[in-house]
């Protein structure tokens, strides 16, 4: 059967980076879903798309050519042929992302194209691990390993805008806000039943890759 890890968490947990680090580990894909919200709000701007018409928005994922590359070692974000890794990551898109994610047009397309995703993925190397907000409740509820990253606030805004390398209260003003937008689709800050917390707070990476791999062996 293949080995699907599913894991949620808010920013600054370091989900991302212990999730890349865990599926290297263990040779399987990697699948970054935060990616994807981001890549259609980053097209929706670039085909000058109004991000508050919602049928529009919704409209224009379930038709927009998305590449995922799922290979934990370099993964990568495209549409069409055009790569957007670091477009993605721009303050342009931060800002706005959690627009297109609270449609549920768009949650519902981007689901079934995570479900498809994962499901390739595994059947390449056997196993994916998939990260997000709604993995475990939503995604991927039967995955056999699911773990909800925690950390406390102080540690999230410090490891990310040490991340950003951009000051410490605008991170927190942004992140604060994204919060709360996104709270209002998807639970992410308490773990569902049978999903394992890793807090993160007074942790390091390798710790936390740790942390992981022995929920995965359990
Ligand atoms: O920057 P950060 O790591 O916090 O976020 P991300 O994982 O790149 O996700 C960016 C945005 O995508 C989030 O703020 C959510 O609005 C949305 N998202 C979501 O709604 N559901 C997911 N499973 C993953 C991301």
């Amino acid at each position: 059967k293949a080995l699907v890890i599913a894991i949620d968490g808010p920013s600054g947990t370091g989900k991302s980076s212990v999730s890349k680090a865990v599926a290297s580990r263990l040779g399987v894909s990697y699948l970054d879903t935060g990616a994807m919200y981001r890549a259609l709000a980053w097209s929706c701007v670039d085909a000058q798309i109004d991000l508050d018409d919602a049928a529009a928005v919704a409209e224009h994922c379930r038709t927009f050519d998305l590449r995922m590359g799922m290979d934990p070692t370099a993964p990568s974000v495209g549409v069409g042929d055009r790569l957007i890794d670091a477009e993605i990551r721009e303050d342009a898109v931060t800002s706005v992302v959690s627009k297109v994610a609270t449609n549920l047009d768009v949650r519902a397309n981007l689901k079934q194209r995570q479900r498809d995703l994962i499901a390739d993925g595994a059947a390449r190397t056997g196993g994916c691990v998939a990260e997000g907000r709604d993995i475990t409740t939503v995604v991927a509820p039967d995955a056999p390993v699911r773990i909800l990253m925690t950390a406390s606030e102080e540690a999230r805004m410090s490891r990310r805008s040490r991340q950003l390398k951009v000051a410490a209260e605008s991170t927190r003003a942004q992140i604060v806000d994204r919060d709360r937008t996104d709270s209002t689709v998807s639970q992410f800050t308490t773990a569902a039943d049978g999903v394992v917390t890793v807090d993160t707070s007074h942790i390091n990476f390798r710790q936390s890759v740790d942390a992981v791999l022995q929920v995965v062996q359990e």
